[in-house]
């Protein structure tokens, strides 16, 4: 083989043997308000390119993100740098800038978690309400094979938020809803201590207000028959904002 040829298969090789697929994910904002998505890699999945942006209504934004990989995304609301640090009234995190830098979203917050598998295997894929929620939002799969559900969390829980869950903005609106265990701090809505099992964990009435409006979504800890999704053949994502 001529040294070009050898290079060229070495640089294949090296290609395939790290799984050196990525993963496009389109964020699109169908929300009628600006949104600034964060995002964060789970441990052990490098960070990716960028940990926040703006995202103004209707707007399209995309990512590549290489895989093997695992991590979250969601979106911050009511974001303001007006006291010269970057705050945002939902899901902020605490970075004081547009970017989280590794940092993770302060609940109640939207989730939508992620693994990719290496040279196009099966992917995961779920959205969460265990952490609460904030605003309305989706996952849909584009190409793969093997199935490839969209998820959607299409319903407004702030509209139906129990007032013992409800975080409220300046003008007196519900703008996200805790989730019973950040609000309670109880084991039966934690799933901790004697209901620390599937078993012993059962929905609750508050998780079935998160389910009833989006049936799709985790409501709690140990809701995982409905809620994960997978995805084989290295599809791209879309993740809408208020879809
Ligand atoms: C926020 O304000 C500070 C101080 O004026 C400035 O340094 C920073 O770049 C601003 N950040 C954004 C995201 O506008
Ligand atoms: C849920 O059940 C608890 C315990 O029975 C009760 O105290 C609470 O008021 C109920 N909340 C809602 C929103 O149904």
């Amino acid at each position: 083989m001529e040294i070009g040829a050898i290079i060229y298969a070495f640089v294949l090789a090296i290609l395939f043997f790290s799984g050196a697929h990525a993963a496009t994910f389109t964020f699109t904002n169908n929300c009628p308000y600006t949104v600034w998505p964060g995002l964060l890699s789970g441990s052990g999945s490098a960070p990716p390119a960028s940990t926040g942006f703006e995202l103004a209504s209707k707007a399209t934004s995309t990512q590549n993100i290489p895989a093997p990989w695992s991590g979250r995304f969601w979106a911050r609301t009511g974001c303001s740098n007006a006291s010269g640090k970057f705050t945002c009234a939902t899901a902020d995190c605490g970075s004081g800038q547009i970017t989280c830098n590794g940092a993770g979203a302060i609940p109640p917050a939207s989730l939508v978690e992620f693994t990719l598998a290496a040279n196009a295997g099966q992917d995961f894929y779920d959205v969460s309400l265990v952490d609460g929620f904030n605003l309305p939002l989706s996952i849909t799969p584009q190409g793969g094979a093997g199935g490839c559900p969209s998820s959607s969390c299409p319903g407004n829980v702030n509209s139906v938020c129990p007032p013992e869950l409800a975080v409220k903005g300046p003008d007196g609106g519900v703008i996200a809803c805790k989730s019973a265990c950040l609000a309670l701090n109880q084991p039966q809505y934690c799933c901790t201590g004697a209901y620390g099992t599937p078993q012993t964990c059962p929905p609750t009435n508050y998780s079935k207000i998160f389910k009833g409006q989006c049936p799709q979504a985790y409501s709690y800890a140990y809701d995982d028959k409905s809620s994960t999704f997978t995805c084989t053949g290295g599809a791209n994502y879309l993740i809408t904002f208020c879809p």
